[in-house]
């Protein structure tokens, strides 16, 4: 199948190139940054940005895939640094992905959507169904991408389909989210010996370890389509506290210290998110359900970072 990933070398996208090319897809890649060391033979790479259309649309125009996976955005705390180019990337970029779906006969469209479109007061766990009033512009235009989608699945029946993402944690490097914490304690106390946290240790909200991520994408993308009541799932895994992560951390790498400084803004980010997703409409339409806990994740993380940064 031929498949096209916008923001390909991204967290998620670095890491569904190659879970994809083990499948036996033919890949392409559109992104601002041009290919990475280690890219799977055959990917073309379209070098652009999302928000100008006429690259974006040439692209998908000269791939010709069937399946777009969109998921080039700026996310929560790089946004609050500079909305107007989230705006920009994440408003225009979905509309352009979604107008070059249209016009070049792509049959389905996944989202990366996000905890973030979430606002203060909701019940806990979260539902699907609730009224959404997020924070930050990079939940905003989250918002509006699902709602976006959904319009052209009725107007023009593209088969849009995305999950609301908790915290994703790879072996890889974050990129400029508010819930890179986690990651960071792995990254930087193997690295380092040590980490200072911006979130307090009580902080918590939804994780989930990537293996599970792209399972989820893959499991969502091939569900036929008269099983999916809906276009945007939540998708939950794991919950743990800051604190909770720090002694998975402990437990592995000898030695580690981890320390709290709150940063103030991304506290409150982090606070009026869910601490817990109610995923029950995924289990119930396509039968989701996460296989990592915080211990099995770390169990076989650990040893992946200890790679990507070499410190054995
Ligand atoms: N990980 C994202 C962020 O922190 C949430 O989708 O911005």
């Amino acid at each position: 199948m031929k498949i096209l990933i916008t923001g390909g070398a991204g967290q998620i996208g670095t890491d569904l190139l190659h879970h994809l090319h083990g499948k036996g897809a033919k890949l392409s890649v559109f992104d601002v940054a041009g290919p990475p060391e280690g890219l799977p033979p055959g990917v073309r790479w379209y070098r652009g940005s999302v928000d100008n259309p006429s690259e974006l649309l040439d692209a998908v125009k000269d791939a010709a895939p069937e399946v777009v996976y969109h998921f080039a955005a700026l996310l929560s705390a790089t946004g609050e640094a500079a909305p107007h180019r989230a705006y920009a990337a994440n408003m225009d970029g979905t509309r352009n992905a979604l107008e070059a779906a249209r016009l070049f006969g792509v049959r389905q469209v996944m989202f990366a959507s996000t905890i973030a479109v979430f606002g203060p007061g909701l019940p806990d766990p979260v539902p699907d169904d609730v009224p959404l009033q997020p924070s930050t512009i990079y939940g905003v235009t989250k918002v509006a991408g699902e709602l976006l989608g959904g319009y052209y699945k009725r107007k023009w029946g593209l088969d849009f389909r995305g999950v609301r993402f908790p915290g994703l944690i790879n072996a890889g490097v974050p990129g400029g989210g508010t819930t890179d914490y986690a990651l960071w304690m792995y990254v930087e106390g193997i690295r380092n010996g040590k980490y200072e946290c911006y979130v307090g240790p009580e902080s918590t909200c939804p994780m989930m370890y990537m293996p599970d991520a792209l399972r989820a994408l893959v499991e969502l993308s091939e569900t036929p389509v008269s099983r999916l009541k809906r276009c945007i799932y939540n998708i939950a895994a794991i919950s743990p506290t800051a604190a909770e992560f720090a002694a998975a951390v402990k437990k592995r790498v000898r030695g580690v210290e981890i320390t709290y400084k709150v940063d103030p803004a991304r506290q409150a980010i982090l606070d009026s998110w869910p601490r817990r997703l109610d995923d029950s409409c995924a289990r119930a339409d396509w039968g989701w359900k996460a296989a990592y806990d915080l211990d099995r994740m770390s169990d076989d993380l650990v040893p992946k970072i200890r790679k990507m940064v070499g410190v054995f």
